[in-house]
């Protein structure tokens, strides 16, 4: 990773077609939780497919300071060997979670009931982010924090010696302060409550079920109410990870926008939560269908098949649909830059406190290849310029992001001129194969000197 490492300028050009099969890596939220309840529970849990991005490998190396045995067999298949609820040692040392917005988070609250104290640091990236969103609720429990100012990393966490069951609203529409609240309330007594007004991710919510906690979910007035029961014995689980929608959409778009393309990306994880790009790719006119629908490990499967669509139309993006393709609005706008007419994005103020503020990434590096952009507070406008119309020829900056990377180098292979990143680095941390399996598929990409 570029904040441990040197930069890795890259650029892409027009490629073309893209053909074959697009064989993606596991899903990043799934991985992280199974090493984590896996840590959790009590005996060995086995994990297949799991994410060996260096996000994921922070997390793993996070609970064996916890006291976990976290063993990798190779080929993607890793066991952990749990401590069980309120099991967690005291770490010798800093938790340094890299890039990685979801670890930390979800550290500090599986760590946040417990007696221990524990310290967490990250890059330059995730040192910049806010972390209150997760300390406030956690200080219910009676945990305490001390970081920075603007509730900034690097953080020392004291957990709650006493901890008290709780009941909270998430302010904002996430699923790592959502699941920070439920591993925290795992091993506080009584029942924690958890409101969301808006649906995100509930990969928490399956997998706590999976391992045997008591924990449902009703829809009322207020939005969906989470009850989990606390201290229960989580039973150690056999887990096959999806293949990462967010990782697929990456093949998924170049495919729509580069002339001639037919790519098939397989055993693509289809939750709900999760999958509104596809929708949206549809809705702007994609030729985009899911073959082979069926049902994984308690998770919708398909394999995603892209054809080239030279015909996209600019949509406007229903705002309640954001939380199910957060991840994606960056790769989104660069089809909607190959799309007719404008792509209006509202209702994303969470895209300014992800990895980097992707809303300003984006939007400065579209502009330096020539497409305009509007924007605001919580919105943004594409003027798309039409299929192959992106005059491109401009190096852009990836703020340490490993989306923002990989989407301008999707820009590049559907551009006039190339498209350049200042580094490419991050991208290793959700898709480490980014590079060769998109050569394989036709793309031309390429490191530079640095
Ligand atoms: C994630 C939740 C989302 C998402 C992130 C992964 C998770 O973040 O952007 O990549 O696994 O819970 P927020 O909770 O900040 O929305």
């Amino acid at each position: 990773m570029s904040a441990h490492g040197t930069p890795i300028p890259m650029t892409a050009e027009r490629s073309g077609p893209l053909k074959g099969q697009a064989h993606v890596p596991g899903d990043k939220s799934i991985s992280h939780r199974s090493l984590i309840l896996g840590a959790m529970a009590v005996g060995e849990t086995r994990v297949s497919g799991l994410l060996e991005g260096q996000d994921v490998l922070d997390t793993a190396t996070a609970m064996r300071a916890f006291g976990a045995e976290v063993t990798d067999h190779g080929a993607g298949v890793w066991t952990v060997n749990g401590v069980g609820v309120g099991g967690f040692s005291e770490p010798g040392n800093v938790i340094d979670c890299g890039n990685s917005g979801t670890g930390v988070r979800l550290l500090m609250g599986a760590m946040a009931t417990s007696p221990i104290v524990a310290t967490f640091t990250g890059d330059t990236s995730l040192n910049k982010r806010p972390m209150a969103r997760v300390t406030d609720p956690l200080a219910l429990f009676g945990t305490q924090a001390f970081g920075r100012s603007g509730g900034r990393l690097p953080m020392t966490i004291l957990g709650a010696t006493d901890p008290v069951p709780v009941r909270y609203t998430v302010p904002v529409p996430s699923a790592q302060v959502k699941s920070a609240v439920l591993l925290a309330g795992l091993n506080a007594p009584g029942e924690t409550v958890v409101i969301e007004r808006e649906a995100t991710r509930d990969h928490s919510e399956r997998m706590l079920a999976g391992f045997g906690a008591e924990i449902s979910t009703e829809v009322t007035d207020e939005g969906r109410v989470i009850t989990l029961k606390g201290r229960p014995e989580l039973k150690p689980q056999t887990i096959v990870v999806p293949r990462d929608p967010s990782s697929a959409a990456f093949p998924v778009c170049a495919a729509l926008i580069v002339e001639g393309s037919d790519v098939l990306v397989p055993n693509i994880g289809l939750n709900p939560t999760r999958a509104g790009l596809f929708t949206t790719l549809q809705e702007m006119g994609a030729d985009l269908v899911f073959e082979n629908l069926r049902e994984e490990g308690g998770e919708p499967v398909a394999d995603l098949r892209a054809r080239f669509s030279p015909d996209l139309k600019g949509i406007e993006v229903p705002p309640d649909r954001a939380a199910s393709m957060i991840d994606e609005y960056p790769v989104l706008s660069v089809v909607a830059a190959n799309a007719q007419g404008r792509t209006v994005m509202r209702g994303v103020k969470e895209l300014r406190v992800k990895e980097s503020d992707r809303i300003d990434a984006m939007a400065s590096g579209l502009r330096l290849n020539g497409v305009t952009v509007e924007d605001g507070p919580d919105w943004w406008i594409v003027e798309g310029r039409g299929q192959g119309e992106v005059p491109g020829g401009a190096q852009v900056q990836s703020h340490l992001d490993h989306r923002i990377a990989m989407s301008f180098l999707i820009l590049g292979m559907a551009s006039k001129r190339p498209v350049s990143v200042d580094d490419g680095s991050p991208i290793a941390t959700s898709f480490p194969i980014f590079e060769p399996l998109m050569e394989a598929l036709g793309a031309h990409i390429k490191r530079d000197e640095a």
